[in-house]
């Protein structure tokens, strides 16, 4: 583990390179626990570079075994050693040079899954951000690029297959049963796009053919015997390829792409160039055991990696504040694709739902930082949600600020102008200014200030002039570091909606520009006019959630049911209803704490049944539409002094006033949705099975009787409808017969499938109350589970901590306590992992004042452990300022 300096990195320290690598050739020696590594590297010294300036190289945890420069070998007073650092100070005469550096490293040793490790038996690698450092000394950073040549040595019956990066070149036998093979990657990169896989898996191949003409070999890597789980990640590969060929014009660029599936990663998957590296999570699927929220994840994610070739690999970044310039484009650009694969109105929610919950908490609490951030400590702690969902929402703002058109033309000139650049952030917005002319720099603002911007909208009508008035007024939220915020650029698509429920049209519009029904606010307070509205309209404003801000509207309640009913926009119509049920919960929660019962107007329960009936919406909308907001999205509108057990009882209140009023009609619908044993993972039977399922749960909150929810574990065909049924066992007939049996039939039937049995794991470390803790400290036993794999972590700790509101924040704060010793035995082994479980106490500060305190102690608990990680030391750190 490295020590912690304590070093903070800035963006304004940027300096080039002093030196440059322009060839790499690499060879590796594998053997489980001494893996012997050489790295030839030409180097180059950079113009302007005054002769004899020292090269100094990064790395982590190294164990030098030989050094030579141009075939000698180095004299000892030539060069500086550690494991984590290599200088040179006599260097040869001349621009260029050879350098031979000979490591040895233990693959089988490494638990932090960065460098080169063993994940069940086969060796793998993860870079990004610095891990290559922890195989050999290089210049570990984005803007050194080089081509890379490597040849991999090992057992040939351990590993019969050896990969690495772009094209194989060369293959053959040794003596002593060891094989090699030569990888030749003709695309320069940064280190941390390097990767290597030798081991024994299954494959299954395909062909792509390019919009030119060029054959690509398709090849997916999984353990042996799970081959049929590839064929899904397959398809949605090759659709990936034909939809960027298509919507941006991006060809492939080599003869094969290789993604392997491995068990043990700390991420989802990693775009290593040509051969792509994943959690298996997000490759294997098949109806018996993954999820239509699996299958829909496995599509996002292969076409992420895969978008990266060019947004990532073939333009980089030129350091990693710039990170976003490749995250937030490409998760952008993988929900472009999503939406164009399956429903765009109920991916736009989908996508608004995990903004919500993951990156508005993150910006509004003591961890937020600009798109862009300043400054670091630990680069692996930047791989949040605002840099990758916060990122994805500003190049959407650019696209609607200005038009599909301009938006394509500027990506054409980023590509054109900066192929082959480690490029910033500023590159970027550069091309959208030229091709269309607008000043970006206040929008530019997004990448730079961090907090969720609140915008709040005051209207008075007049119906004797026809006039209507919207006060407009943007604030923005101190964040750490940031006492003073400056004016943003808000593009707020809106639409008046008249009394038939149509968008209104005015005749004049001044106080605010506003193009093809965006409005845009600029300024502190706008007071925008407009004329020709002769009746008072309804306000739909962030249609589409066209910018990430929170909005106070001065409404009448009655104009969100209206609005919940008629809006044309479905997201707007969608975020009415689901308005509506946030503020009734709300209410309940507060009457609840006043020692009153919970009451509900009939209205939403009536909305729920007119929404659920209603044919012309796809089922997938519809089950959205009744999803309840989560205790947790209701915690957040709450904001402070939170208490979760309220909370939990008016929500269950809701729905069960919700099941109540609509028994019936649910009860007949959700007979009508089976499917007959007919499995299809497409969007619209996916989304058929999604209403069933949310009918399921009010069906069962309604009635207390588990007999429908075992009957649909028992019939279920496909794993959806069975974990839907085994969640709603867990949840709503905790103590019944039949949840029993269930579980134990989900684990005599899957016990032996790790990624299935982490449903298990999630299922029941999300059931509420206090009795979780002790279901959840006795499952960390469990033969399935192992704090040494991510995967397993996140299903139970994870889970827990993240969506267990009740369970996790008990008000004897025993959950927080068990939670701050699990973080700590996780980081013995893996400080990354470990970092970002820790975020789960991220909004302490929003709990009432008993758990507050309690939470408190258990973040600094971990503070205080000893030899703490920079990784975890930076998180409990910021969390506690
Ligand atoms: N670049 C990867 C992606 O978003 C993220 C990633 C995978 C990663 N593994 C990592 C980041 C390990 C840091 C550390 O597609
Ligand atoms: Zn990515």
């Amino acid at each position: 583990m490295r020590t912690d300096t304590g070093q903070v990195f800035k963006l304004e320290d940027y300096r080039r390179p002093d030196y440059r690598i322009p060839e790499t050739r690499l060879s590796f020696d594998l053997h489980p626990d001494r893996t012997v590594v050489v790295s030839e590297l030409l180097i180059e010294r950079a113009d302007g570079v005054p002769e004899g300036t020292p090269l100094v190289l990064d790395g982590d945890g190294l164990d030098l075994l030989a050094l030579d420069i141009n075939g000698e070998p180095l004299g000892a007073n030539a060069y500086e050693a550690t494991p984590d650092r290599l200088a040179i100070h006599a260097l040869p005469k001349g621009p260029s040079f050879r350098l031979r550096v000979t490591t040895r490293i233990d693959p089988s040793a490494n638990q932090a899954l960065m460098g080169l490790y063993r994940s069940s038996g086969v060796y793998t690698t993860q870079c990004e951000a610095e891990g290559f450092r922890r195989i050999t000394y290089s210049l570990d950073r984005p803007d050194v690029l080089s081509v890379y040549r490597v040849r991999l040595e090992a057992d040939k019956a351990a590993a019969p297959l050896l990969l690495s990066n772009g094209n194989p070149v060369e293959a053959g036998d040794l003596p002593g049963g060891r094989h090699y093979a030569v990888w030749d990657d003709p695309h320069p990169k940064p280190s941390y796009l390097f990767a290597l896989v030798a081991g024994d898996l299954g494959v299954v191949t395909d062909e792509f053919v390019t919009m030119s003409g060029r054959r690509v070999a398709l090849g997916i890597y999984v353990e042996k015997g799970k081959e049929p789980r590839a064929a899904y990640a397959m398809d949605a590969l090759k659709r990936s390829m034909t939809w960027d060929e298509e919507v941006f014009g991006r060809e492939y660029d080599l003869d094969v792409f290789n993604i392997v599936a491995v068990s043990d990663f700390n991420m989802g998957a990693m775009e290593n160039k040509g051969l792509n590296i994943f959690n298996d999570k997000y490759v294997l699927a098949d109806e018996e055991t993954a999820t239509d929220a699996d299958f829909a994840n496995i599509e996002a994610i292969i076409a992420h990696e895969y978008f990266h070739n060019w947004t990532g690999n073939r333009i980089t970044c030129r350091d990693w504040f710039q990170l976003c310039l490749k995250e937030g484009l490409t998760v952008y650009r993988d929900h472009e694709f999503s939406a164009d694969q399956r429903s765009r109105a109920v991916k736009r929610i989908a996508e608004v739902r995990t903004l919500k919950a993951h990156q508005f908490p993150e910006d509004q609490g003591p961890l937020a930082h600009p798109v862009r951030p300043r400054r670091y400590r630990e680069i692996n702690n930047f791989y949040t949600a605002t840099v990758y969902e916060k990122g994805s929402e500003v190049v959407r703002m650019i696209r609607t600020i200005l038009g599909v058109d301009a938006f394509r033309a500027g990506m054409d000139l980023y590509f054109e102008r900066h192929d082959g650049d480690a490029a910033t952030i500023e590159d970027f917005l550069a091309v959208f200014e030229e091709v269309s002319g607008r000043d970006l720099s206040q929008f530019a603002l997004w990448y730079h200030q961090a907090g969720t911007p609140n915008v709040s909208v005051k209207a008075s009508h007049d119906a004797a002039t026809g006039e209507l008035v919207l006060d407009i007024e943007q604030s923005s939220p101190p964040t750490p570091g940031e006492s003073r915020k400056r004016l943003m650029h808000i593009p707020l698509a809106f639409g008046l909606v008249g009394p038939d429920g149509r968008d209104m049209i005015w005749e004049t519009v001044e106080g605010a520009a506003v193009e093809h029904g965006v409005l845009h606010v600029r300024k502190r307070r706008h007071h925008v006019r407009f004329t020709g509205i002769a009746e008072r309209p309804r306000l739909s404003l962030n249609r589409g959630f066209s910018a990430p801000v929170t909005l106070s509207v001065e409404e009448r309640p009655e104009d969100r049911a209206f609005l919940a009913r008629h809006d044309g926009d479905l997201y707007s119509r969608w975020q009415a209803l689901n308005g509506l049920m946030t503020d009734a919960v709300i209410e309940a929660s507060k009457q609840l704490r006043d020692g009153r019962a919970a009451s509900f107007s009939a209205e939403i329960a009536e909305l729920c049944g007119t929404i659920a009936a209603d044919d012309r919406f796809e089922e997938a909308y519809r089950a959205l539409a009744l999803s309840l907001p989560s205790e947790a999205d209701i915690a957040r509108e709450i904001g402070s002094n939170i208490d979760p057990d309220a909370i939990l009882s008016a929500r269950n209140g809701l729905i069960e006033a919700i099941a109540g009023a609509n028994a019936d009609a649910f009860a007949t619908l959700y007979d009508r949705l089976a499917d007959g044993g007919r499995f299809s993972p497409d969007a619209a039977s996916a989304g058929r099975r999604a209403l069933r399922n949310v009918l399921l749960d009010y069906l069962a909150a309604g009635s207390r009787a588990p007999g429908r929810a075992a009957a649909q574990y028992g019939d279920a065909g496909n794993m959806t409808d069975r974990s839907a049924a085994l969640a709603v066992l867990v949840m709503r007939h905790a103590d019944a017969a039949e949840t029993k049996a269930a579980l134990a039939d989900f684990e005599a039937r899957f016990g032996s499938d790790a990624l299935v049995m982490d449903k298990w794991f999630q299922i029941q470390a999300a059931a509420p109350g206090t009795g979780a803790l002790a279901t959840v400290r006795a499952l960390t036993n469990h033969p399935g589970f192992s704090i040494a794999n991510p995967n397993r972590v996140r299903a139970l700790i994870g889970t827990f901590s993240s969506a267990n509101q009740t369970g996790f924040h008990r008000a004897d704060g025993e959950g927080y306590r068990f939670f701050a010793g699990i973080v700590l035995e996780v980081e013995q082994r893996n400080p990354q992992v470990a970092a970002r479980l820790a975020t789960g106490l991220r909004s302490w500060r929003s709990l009432e004042p008993r758990r507050k305190a309690l939470a408190r102690e258990a973040l600094q608990k971990i503070a205080t452990a000893e030899n703490l990680s920079p990784d975890l030391r930076d998180i409990v750190e910021r969390t506690l300022a």
